[in-house]
C-alpha cells in the first residue's frame, strides 16, 4: 500500500515570477510564457529595453522590476506588487545567476561569496518566500530551477559555480518530497549556450564542446524554453527531476 493519499494533478500556473528575466534564457522564458497567455513578472538587477518594451505592452499581464536576488527584502517587496498587480504567483522560475571563469585557487574569497549567494541562497530564500505565500493560499504550483550541466559533469574555471548548481538539483529533489505533491517542483540543466555569461567560453572551448554533442551544435535557449513551459504549464507527473537539454554533450 502507498504511504501517500492520492492529490489530484496541480493545475498549470497561470502568474509566473522569473528571476533574471532580463536578457539571456530568463528573457526567452518570459517573452514565451507570455506569447502563451501566461502572466508573467521578471525581475533582475538591471531592467533592458527589451524586458521593458515587454512589460510596457501588456501591462496588465506583464510585470518588471529591478531586483537584485541576493536583497531579501527587496525580493519580498516586488513579490508584493506582483501580487497586487498580476494576482497570486503561483509558478516560480528560478533562473537568475552569475558565471565563473576562474580557477578554484586563484578566486577571491569575495567572489566565491558573491556565487554562492546569487546562485544557491538566494534561490532557496526566494523560493521559501514564495512557497510560503502559495501554500498559505491553499494554492498549488509550480517550481522550475535552472541549473546547469556543471551539476553532472565536471568543468575548470566552474568550481563554485558547479557547487551552486549541484545543490539547486539536490534541493529540487527535497523539495518535490516535501511539498507532497501540492507542488510539482524539477529543474532543467541546459548544456552551454550563447549569452552573455557563457561569453567568457573561447572559440576552442565552444568547438570543443560542439565536437562532443551529437546534434553537431551548441544548445540554443529557444530549445530549453519548451521544456521550461511544459512544466510550468503541462499535466505531467514529472516531480523532483533534473531534465538535462544539451543535445547529448553530456551522455
Ligand atoms: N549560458 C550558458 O551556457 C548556461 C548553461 C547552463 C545553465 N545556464 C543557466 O541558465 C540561466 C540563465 O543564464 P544566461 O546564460 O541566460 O545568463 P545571462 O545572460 O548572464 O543572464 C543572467 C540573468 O540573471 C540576472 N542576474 C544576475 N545576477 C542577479 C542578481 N544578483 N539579482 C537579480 N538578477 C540577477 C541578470 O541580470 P542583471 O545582471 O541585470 O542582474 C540576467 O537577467 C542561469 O541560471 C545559468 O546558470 C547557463
Amino acid at each position: 500500500m502507498s504511504d501517500h493519499a492520492a492529490v489530484p494533478p496541480v493545475p498549470p500556473a497561470s502568474v509566473v515570477l522569473v528571476s533574471g528575466g532580463s536578457r539571456g534564457l530568463g528573457l526567452a522564458i518570459v517573452t514565451d510564457l507570455l506569447d502563451r497567455g501566461l502572466r508573467v513578472a521578471a525581475f533582475a538587477r538591471t531592467v533592458t529595453p527589451q524586458l521593458a518594451k515587454l512589460a510596457e505592452a501588456q501591462p496588465d499581464r506583464a510585470y518588471a522590476g529591478a531586483v537584485d536576488v541576493t536583497d531579501l527584502s527587496a525580493t519580498q517587496a516586488f513579490l508584493r506588487e506582483v501580487e497586487e498587480r498580476l494576482g497570486p504567483v503561483d509558478g516560480l522560475v528560478n533562473n537568475a545567476a552569475v558565471g565563473q571563469d576562474s580557477l578554484h585557487a586563484h578566486t577571491a574569497t569575495a567572489d566565491v561569496a558573491r556565487i554562492v549567494s546569487t546562485n544557491l541562497t538566494a534561490p532557496l530564500q526566494l523560493t521559501r518566500l514564495v512557497v510560503r505565500r502559495m501554500l498559505g493560499r491553499g494554492l498549488r504550483g509550480r517550481i522550475v530551477n535552472v541549473t546547469s550541466i556543471c551539476a553532472q559533469r565536471g568543468f575548470p574555471g566552474l568550481v563554485a559555480y558547479s557547487a551552486t548548481k549541484g545543490g539547486m538539483d539536490a534541493a529540487t529533489r527535497s523539495l518535490a518530497r516535501e511539498l507532497g505533491g501540492r507542488m510539482l517542483v524539477n529543474a532543467v540543466a541546459p548544456g552551454f549556450f550563447a549569452s552573455e555569461m557563457s561569453a567568457v567560453l573561447g572559440p576552442t572551448q565552444l568547438d570543443q564542446i560542439v565536437r562532443r554533442t551529437p546534434t553537431g551544435h551548441l544548445t540554443e535557449p529557444e530549445e530549453v524554453v519548451p521544456v521550461v513551459r511544459m512544466l510550468l504549464c503541462e499535466q505531467t507527473n514529472i516531480n523532483g527531476q533534473v531534465i538535462v537539454v544539451d543535445g547529448a554533450a553530456s551522455v
